[in-house]
């Protein structure tokens, strides 16, 4: 049997909810990574998340009520409310939650490292792949 813990949340961000409301706003839309995976369901609400892509652009993904988002560890990634300035989430964590943001740069972390070899080089170069 495996056992998976799982930890979860509610992040109602929002002026009167959100204690150091401007602070946090300002920290989410700071393009960082984390060692764990950033997963997270739209209860009510909207906001955009903006990933990297594997030539290091901008995609930005709208989330919206009943949508939810999971970003792997080591993933560069940056979160902005939308026009309506609110969103109320899950935050899930597998395991004790770590919510530590590594701003950008933080490419010697082995979070970081694992996920440049996974996804970005699809774990290893063409050559291993051709075999
Ligand atoms: C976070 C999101 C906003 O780290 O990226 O909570
Ligand atoms: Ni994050």
């Amino acid at each position: 049997m495996i056992n998976i813990f799982l930890m979860q949340d509610i992040c109602d961000v929002c002026p009167e909810k959100l204690p150091n409301y401007e602070a946090k706003i300002k920290n989410f839309f700071e393009e960082h990574l984390h060692t764990d995976e950033e997963i997270r369901y739209c209860l009510e609400g909207s906001g955009y998340f903006d990933v990297r892509d594997q030539n290091d652009q901008w995609i930005r993904i709208a989330v919206k009520k009943g949508g939810m988002i999971v970003l792997p560890a080591g993933m560069y990634h940056r979160f902005t409310l939308d026009t309506d300035n609110y969103i109320k989430a899950m935050r899930l964590f597998v395991g004790e939650p770590v919510w530590t943001p590594y701003n950008r740069p933080h490419d010697h972390l082995p979070a970081r490292k694992e996920y440049v070899d996974r996804i970005i080089n699809r774990g290893g170069n063409q050559a291993v792949e051709a075999r």
